[in-house]
Formats: C-alpha cells, sequence, structure tokens
C-alpha cells in the first residue's frame, strides 16, 4: 500500500476503479510535509498515486478524516491554497479551523509557536500552515504533536504546490502510470530569487528524473537563487523550443523584488504569443497563480490552448487529500 498505515480497503478500490496500483518501494512515512527537497523519489510518488485516486474518483465515499478538525493557519493572503486545503479537508470527512492572523490575538504579541500551540489543544488532528518567514513551517511542527504541512513559507518551499506541478506535468505528459519525468524539461522563468514555488518545483522534478532550467532577470535568477537541481539563465528565448513545461512566476513585490521597467521585463520575460508559438508540440504553460495578465504571461497565453492553469488549481484538492490523509495516517500509526 503506497501511504503507511492508511487502513481501509483501499487495495480492492483500486482495483475495482482502475486506477495504478502501489508499487513497491513507494511508501509515506512522515507525520509532516515540511519540503520536497530532501525527500526520497518513492515518496513523492506515494503521495501523486494517492492524488491520482482521489482525482479519479477511487475514494469516493472515503471519509478517513470524520470527526477530526484540520486547521488553516494562515500569516500571509491566500486564494488557491486556502481554500482548496479546505476542500480537502472536507472531502476527506474532516470539519475546518480556518484560522487568520489578522482579527487573532497575534495582534496581541502571541508567537506563532503559542498560537499554533492553541490550535493544536482545540484538538485538531493537523495543521496547514502560510507564513512570511522561511522556517516557519518547521519551527511549528517542533511545537506541536499534530501533522504539520507547509503551505508556503517564505521564498523556502510550497511542498503542496510542487506536487501539484509533478502531478499537472505528469498527467499532461502521459506518465501517470510511471510517475518517471525522464527526458522532460521544465523551464520555470520569472522571479525565481522570491519564489518557494520555483524551489519545491524544481525540487520535484530532479527527484522524479526530469530537468529544470530557472530564467529571468539577473536580480532575480541569480545563480544562488538556482533551487536545488536546477540550472540558471538570463536568457528566455533560447530555452522556449526545448522545453515540454513552461512555468511562468509573478514578480513579487511584496518581497522585495525590482524590476529596472516593465517594458523591458515585459520585452525580456513575458511569454507573449510570439513566445508560445515556438513551443514544441505537446508543451504546456504552467503558473501557479496568481497571475499578472500583462506582466508574466501574456492574457492570450494564459488562457490559450496550451495552458493547465485552471487544471493545476483543480489538482490542488486531491493532491491537499492526499498529503493530509496521509501525514495524518503516518502520525497514527507512529502513536
Ligand atoms: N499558488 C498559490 O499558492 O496561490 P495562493 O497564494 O492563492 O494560495
Amino acid at each position: 500500500m503506497g501511504v503507511a498505515t492508511m487502513k481501509s480497503t483501499r487495495g480492492v478500490k483500486h482495483a475495482a476503479k482502475g486506477a495504478a496500483a502501489p508499487v513497491a518501494g513507494e511508501v509515506w512515512r512522515r507525520r509532516d510535509l515540511l519540503g520536497l527537497h530532501g525527500l526520497a523519489p518513492g515518496e513523492v510518488r506515494a503521495l501523486l498515486r494517492e492524488t491520482q485516486r482521489h482525482d479519479e474518483g477511487g475514494s469516493a465515499g472515503e471519509r478517513p478524516l470524520e470527526g477530526r478538525f484540520v486547521a488553516n493557519l494562515f500569516y500571509e493572503d491566500s486564494t488557491r491554497t486556502r481554500n482548496s486545503f479546505f476542500v480537502a479537508a472536507r472531502r476527506l470527512g474532516a470539519d475546518v479551523l480556518d484560522f487568520s492572523a489578522t482579527g487573532s490575538s497575534v495582534s496581541k504579541g502571541e508567537s506563532l509557536t503559542d498560537t499554533a500551540r492553541t490550535i493544536e489543544a482545540l484538538g485538531v488532528c493537523a495543521i496547514a500552515i502560510r507564513h512570511s518567514a522561511a522556517g516557519a513551517a518547521e519551527m511549528v511542527a517542533r511545537a506541536v504533536q499534530c501533522s504539520v504541512i507547509n503551505a508556503g513559507d517564505g521564498r523556502h518551499e510550497h511542498p503542496t504546490q510542487g506536487l501539484i506541478d509533478l502531478y499537472t506535468l505528469a498527467k499532461a505528459h502521459g506518465r501517470l502510470a510511471s510517475l518517471d519525468l525522464g527526458g522532460l524539461r521544465v523551464a520555470i522563468v520569472g522571479d525565481i530569487e522570491h519564489s518557494r514555488v520555483a524551489r519545491s518545483a524544481a525540487a520535484g522534478v530532479a527527484l522524479l528524473g526530469g530537468s529544470a532550467v530557472c530564467v529571468g532577470p539577473a536580480n532575480l535568477a541569480t545563480p544562488e537563487a538556482g533551487a536545488a537541481g536546477c540550472e540558471v539563465t538570463n536568457d528566455f528565448d533560447p530555452v522556449i523550443e526545448g522545453a515540454d513545461a513552461i512555468m511562468m512566476l509573478r514578480v513579487q513585490v511584496e518581497r522585495g523584488a525590482a524590476i529596472a521597467s516593465r517594458e523591458e521585463y515585459v520585452a525580456g520575460y513575458q511569454l507573449t504569443p510570439e513566445r508560445a508559438a515556438r513551443m514544441k508540440r505537446g508543451a504546456i504553460v504552467m503558473h501557479p497563480g496568481p497571475m499578472n495578465r500583462g506582466v508574466e504571461i501574456h492574457s492570450d497565453v494564459a488562457d490559450g490552448p496550451r495552458s493547465v492553469i485552471v487544471r493545476q488549481v483543480a489538482h490542488g484538492v486531491p493532491v491537499r487529500m492526499s498529503v493530509l490523509a496521509a501525514c495524518v495516517a503516518a502520525r497514527a500509526g507512529a502513536a
């Protein structure tokens, strides 16, 4: 069974619904998901197999978190991640405690770990945390006993987004059965420097055997910003024809990103219809969102035939179902 300690009739349902059977060596035993960097390929594949099962309806009727509470602990704004954790938890049968730092006792000076322990004391089995500080999720994981899922911590990692990107890529390129991205090349383009999405995506692509190249202006795609396993270049045009996927990133001005001029940025790094027309047959356009249309991506490309951006959002639910269920089950198994 792919995900450790999940006690159900899932093996039967795999066969009944035609989803891929669990593969030896693909197992998840961690209480928390804090990042993709450092995971084993089999751990990532275990989560993605479960994602496929949820995505294809193989888990319909299962409610492994029935009667439990999952907490969203969000110190930064979010549309996709927060709401898809909510939907995922509900699909698993859980209720959701939806905490926002705004309007909470954080304004009275309560620390992150005291807040997390307070939320845990209310009886939650998992906390999904988003915070502006790199390392915040790990700090919370050390402070509590329940499962902790990193929903984005500063510039560090956004592992569930990374899993969404891997799943979307594998599905679009017919690699769900193998979960092997060997031979596929992903260009990650834009503000690499401030992007936790780039770090998780690059780490995940490398784990599954693909290659990634990070592209952006010199101040936003430094050699140091090259995420694990990612080449870095400041020249977008030469990488277009060779990419099987181009993932565009927003310029994160709220984290201090600066561009010399919008016109120069658009000229050098926007995925325009002209650039998209040079992409190879079958290559896809990705974006984790939120998009700034007219800056990093032209509206016609965002809504065009190569775009899988809406599919990425939809995959957020089965990915987060997979992660929540697996981490809570692993914690229960270890207790
Ligand atoms: N991709 C992503 O993290 O989007 P949100 O900020 O809306 O959650």
